[in-house]
């Protein structure tokens, strides 16, 4: 057999915790694969005296973890800290200047950085490898720069965000409110202390901005991505869209578009009876459609500890094996072209329109002929039971029509003097 792969970890939370783990369970069986050892040379994290429920005897304690990137007995170094700057970015930048391949779960770092570190990268023809930074534990980044290479990609659609899609979960499943979907959430372990990453959108719109390089060929642009979060969704949203026929998911979506590269994350209808439908609380979904290889799906954990650090040990394994390093985004960095971000005003699409009015005679018609004049076709249209004299709301869905158009019109009625709040106009993904 020969020499052990050495690496040194930085950051011993959900995820580290869960390589020691890993690498300590399944040892023997991970050196028949790969031909030799895996041995953790050193770690680090911010507080050397936490109890971590995980065995580090004999593995020296880095009191910096940018001192690993110069140890001589570290090969490879693994950055689970977290982060686009700070320690986890020196880190990353001082172990590839070095010459040592990295291993990261951080999307927030390759999504923002991945224009500085894939050509470091590549210059010093080491790997920079972030499996676990899409997906939790599903292979995406190795299905699209590897599996599905050879297609010429059209679309890219997921459910990218394991908390939003747990508490759309619990909000449809068991009738709750966001604000206690989100409590719950956040007493399962599910969400942050400070969700606003998850709920806003920044989350899938980093990992939309990985897949769209990887998929595309262009430079991860997150701030081209076009973002809404779950603010102000309502009960009502979900149980309308659900009587409507359908599920509402955090979708991220990046498409071919004539106009260029479409990349949004926004909340959107889905089919009841589609793929992306049926992906329940933290899972996470990706659908890819390729020329040759049609549309593809997988589906699986998209957070914690067993599934990311499985997509962690996975990195690992092929760099222990001596696969040589590829390019970071599927092609060699000089390669990618800057996206050229398309309007989502010319997005075509259903939509599905929430208003809220005062209780008065022919509101549900004025709605009606406003749409009409602006030739927007109503599919289905419901006004739940509510008690005369007060507010009423009205909730319909759309045909196919132009986001430009759709948007004209609905900022026609929020001038409507019988509107109380303004409209709430979400998408749906055919
Ligand atoms: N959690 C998931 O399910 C999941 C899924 C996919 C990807 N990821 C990504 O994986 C990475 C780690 O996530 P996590 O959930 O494991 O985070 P976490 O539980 O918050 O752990 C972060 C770790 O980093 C350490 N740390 C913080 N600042 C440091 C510094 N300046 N120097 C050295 N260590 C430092 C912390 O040390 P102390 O323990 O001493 O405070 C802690 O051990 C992130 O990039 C995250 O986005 C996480």
């Amino acid at each position: 057999m020969s020499a052990p792969l050495r690496i040194g970890l930085a950051g011993l939370g959900t995820v580290g915790a869960g390589v020691v783990r890993l690498l300590k369970d399944r040892g023997p069986a991970l050196a028949e694969r790969c031909g030799r050892r895996i041995e953790i040379a050193a770690v680090s994290a911010r507080d050397p005296s936490r109890d971590r429920g995980i065995d580090l005897s004999g593995i020296d304690f880095v009191e910096t973890a940018v001192g690993l990137a110069a140890r001589e007995d570290v090969d490879v170094v693994v950055e689970l800290i977290g982060g686009a700057g700070g320690a986890a970015r020196a880190l990353v930048e001082a172990a590839l200047g070095a010459g040592k391949s990295v291993v990261t779960g951080n999307k927030a770092l390759i999504a923002e950085a991945g224009g500085t570190l894939a050509p470091l990268a590549e210059a010093h023809r080491v790997h920079l490898r972030y499996e676990a930074a899409v997906g939790g534990g599903i292979p995406v980044i190795k299905a699209l720069s590897e599996g599905l290479a050879a297609n010429r990609i059209r679309t890219v659609r997921g459910i990218l965000n394991g908390t939003s899609n747990y508490i759309l979960t619990r909000m449809e499943e068991g009738g709750t409110s966001f604000a206690s979907a989100l409590a719950d959430a956040q007493a399962k372990g599910y969400a942050e202390a400070d969700p606003t990453f998850d709920i806003d959108g920044t989350d899938a719109a980093h990992k939309l901005a990985i897949l769209a390089s990887l998929a595309f060929g262009v430079v991860p642009a997150p701030h081209a991505v076009h973002k809404e979060g779950l603010a102000g969704l309502t009960d009502l949203d979900i149980s309308a869209a659900r009587a409507f026929g359908y599920s509402m998911k955090l979708l991220a979506v990046a498409e071919e578009t004539p106009d260029g590269l479409l990349q949004r994350v926004h909340p959107a209808l889905v089919p009841a009876d589609s793929p992306l439908a049926a992906v329940r609380e933290t899972e996470n979904a990706i659908t890819i459609e390729g020329d040759y290889v049609g549309r593809s799906v997988i589906q699986g954990l998209g957070a914690g500890a067993g599934p990311t650090a499985s997509a962690v040990v996975a990195d690992l394994l092929d760099i222990a094996r001596g696969v040589p390093p590829a390019p970071v985004f599927g092609r060699f960095f000089p390669r990618l072209a800057e996206a050229r971000p398309a309007r989502l005003a010319a997005r075509q699409g259903g939509y599905f329109l929430r208003l809220k009015v005062q209780d008065r005679p022919r509101v549900m018609a004025a709605v009606a002929d406003t749409l009409g004049d602006a030739e927007v076709s109503i599919d289905q249209m419901h006004q739940p039971h509510h008690v005369p004299n007060t507010p009423v709301s009205i909730v319909l869905t759309t045909y196919d029509t132009d986001e430009a158009v759709m948007a004209a019109a609905v900022e026609r009625l929020a001038r409507h003097p019988a509107l109380i709040e303004a409209p709430r106009l979400i998408r749906i993904e055919a």
